[in-house]
């Protein structure tokens, strides 16, 4: 195959290897083709008459060491972007043309990487199960992989089955091309759709290069959740991605080399320009902090960069089997033990919202990260102690986030919440299946504590009467009209929805008990209210929230603390200075605490 103009079909290439400007010190031969000189565009016998030929002789000769495989690497020379000023990137038909080119020489050690796959893959591959290249786009590693697996595996005769998934259309017609040969075989499945609904299964070794930054950040977690539930135990995740810098000093700088090594890569400044105006807002990077918790979360227990050139950065995350561990006993003999086991509740992660978007216009970036990493954490520790809840808890609870998942989204026409009960929904817009879901739902959340609640016609007998505390609050509610709220501890949400009649910007209900959060998750399933959030943390988090909220409810939360001195510190760090007067700045701000007392703290700030 020829694209438009372009290569023939495989050419050698010279590796996109990491120290290349004056290259000729550096060397080194791995299994795949790589030159002294990492240009891409290698000059090849096969090159001749080629229109490319001449920019390719530009890009510098390569030299073939004694190599196992070779990078199959086609279409031309990337110049979309001396071609044409920046539009949002996309993997369209343009981009797939010179895509191997494109990406060899955008992506430091994008040859090694995919030599270093050949050893992983050599290491953890497991007959009869399957390889998987998420975001496969024209093949490249895929080939190089399904060439080694036949000098690999084939004493097994168990040929290895390889899944090579991505969502453009073009980029899949280009792969399969490439992959005439193995599909022939029937070793290689080449599938169009999204790598989130991928659905994989007996997995022992998943690569993915440089996609998770293009996947929306909202639906990272539920990615690397759904590879980690598709690998077996002992697989491994190759993972690449172009990280962002903590510091933002050091990122620019870090851009700064990066845009010297493609200029090296014979890139124009111009395009260079226009291609990073391309991608801004499309591809979105990770620091290596929130990827590491990300993948930490999904249930990776070992997690190790094995390539990096400034911010791109390979990791091999590991989902272990379950090893004993051996600890002394009294007597001073060693015993075996099991690990307490960690149960996987992919239901219950699924209705976790891994990265709280709307809080970007409360923190700034740093704090923002922070906040995400952190409540990532506790959300994957489910009990928040190590075994404070039981596997048996877990798994109830973990099945009745798979019954809230079975209804629709509704967005129920009926929701009175300004009277007594809060209401929601008419049972004329279930049907009856759909009846029957909801009801075993609110059973398994039985005992329901605050309320009252009347869902889709079924009162539900609530262990408290919270409308009479709600009335007794109301007496003497601040200013709640656009405020951003919290309520702290705010169990099922009930208070929340109270709220909205005082039309709200933002509340936010914190609170650690799983049981009340699936309560809350079952309200925005039949009705979903944009400005309420229930957030899975503990009141300690709040320190991470500085200055974000206008008014704060902690109504009977105090009184459980063990240090309450150091929670109304917490709240007070969380609470931003409301400015009353423009000549005398009064600052003050509102604790209401518990429904017999309620307390208004007022501080008034000199000037
Ligand atoms: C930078 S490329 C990946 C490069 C490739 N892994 C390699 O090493 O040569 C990103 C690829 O991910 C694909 N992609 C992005 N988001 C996707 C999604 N949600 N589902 C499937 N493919 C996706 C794009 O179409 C594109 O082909």
């Amino acid at each position: 195959m020829t694209t438009d103009g372009g290569a023939p079909s495989n050419l050698v290439v010279a590796a996109s290897s990491a120290i290349l400007a004056s290259a000729a010190t550096y060397y080194f031969v791995s299994r795949i083709s790589l030159s002294e000189k990492g240009d891409v565009a290698a000059k090849t016998k096969s090159q001749q008459g080629n229109p490319d030929k001449k920019e390719n002789e530009q890009l510098g000769p390569a030299k073939s060491p004694e190599t196992q495989y070779e990078l199959n690497l086609r279409g031309k020379i990337d110049r979309i972007y001396e071609q044409h000023g920046p539009k949002p990137f996309e993997f369209d038909n343009e981009v797939v043309s010179v895509f191997d080119d494109m990406v060899s020489r955008s992506v430091p050690l994008y040859c090694e990487v995919i030599d270093l796959a050949i050893y992983w893959f050599e290491k953890y591959y497991v007959p009869g199960t399957k390889v998987y290249d998420l975001g496969c786009s024209t093949g490249t590693t895929l080939d190089v992989l399904a060439r080694a697996s036949k000098t690999l595996v084939n004493e097994t005769n168990n040929p290895c089955q390889f899944v090579g998934i991505d969502n453009s259309e073009a980029m899949v017609s280009a792969c399969r091309e490439k992959l005439e040969w193995a599909t022939e075989d029937n070793i290689v499945d080449i599938r169009c759709g999204d790598i989130i609904e991928a659905g994989i299964l007996n997995a022992s070794f998943v690569i993915m290069n440089y996609t998770l930054q293009f996947v929306p950040v909202a639906r990272r977690q539920e990615l690397l959740q759904s590879i980690s539930s598709g690998l077996n135990p002992g697989g491994i995740l190759l993972l690449s991605e172009k990280v962002r810098a903590e510091c933002s000093e050091l990122q620019e700088t870090c851009t700064w080399i990066y845009e010297d090594f493609k200029e090296r890569r014979k890139y124009t400044k111009r395009e260079i320009a226009r291609k990073k105006e391309a991608l801004m807002n499309v591809l979105v990077p990770f620091t290596e902090g929130e990827l590491r918790s990300a993948l930490s979360s999904a249930g990776f227990d070992n997690v190790e960069i094995v390539a990096k050139w400034n911010n791109f950065t390979s990791f091999v995350a590991w989902k272990s089997p379950r090893l004993p561990v051996t600890i002394t006993g009294k007597n001073g003999m060693h015993q075996k033990k099991d690990p307490p086991t960690k149960i996987v509740t992919p239901n219950l992660d699924a209705l976790f919202d891994t990265f709280p978007v709307y809080l970007d216009d409360y923190l700034e970036p740093k704090l923002l990260s922070l906040v995400c990493r952190q409540r990532m954490e506790i959300f994957a520790d489910k009990g928040f102690k190590a075994g404070s809840m039981s596997n048996d808890t877990l798994q109830k609870f973990n099945a009745i986030a798979e019954m809230i998942q079975k209804l629709p989204q509704l967005e129920s026409d009926t929701f009175i919440v300004d009277q007594d009960e809060l209401f929601i929904g008419d049972p004329k817009e279930l049907t009856e299946d759909e009846m029957a879901t909801f009801q075993q739902c609110i059973n398994a959340l039985k005992p329901w504590k605050k309320g009252p609640l009347r869902l889709f016609g079924t009162k539900i007998d609530t262990e408290w009467r919270s409308d009479l505390k709600w009335e007794r609050l109301q007496r003497a509610l601040p200013e709640l009209k656009d405020a951003v709220i919290c309520d702290l501890g705010c169990g099922n949400g009930y208070f929340m929805y109270r709220m909205l009649e005082y039309s709200p910007k933002l509340v936010i209900g914190i609170d650690p008990n799983l049981h009340a959060w699936l309560e809350f998750k079952l309200f925005q399933r039949i009705r979903s209210v944009d400005n309420l959030k229930f957030e899975y943390m503990r009141g300690d988090m709040m320190a991470s929230l500085p200055l974000v909220f206008d008014v704060v409810f902690c109504l009977g939360v105090l009184y459980h603390t063990p240090d309450p001195m150091t929670m109304l510190k917490d709240i007070h760090k969380s609470m931003k200075p409301k400015s009353v007067s423009s000549t005398n700045t009064m600052v003050y701000h509102i604790v209401q605490v518990s429904t017999v007392c309620m307390f208004e703290k007022f501080l008034v700030s000199q000037q």
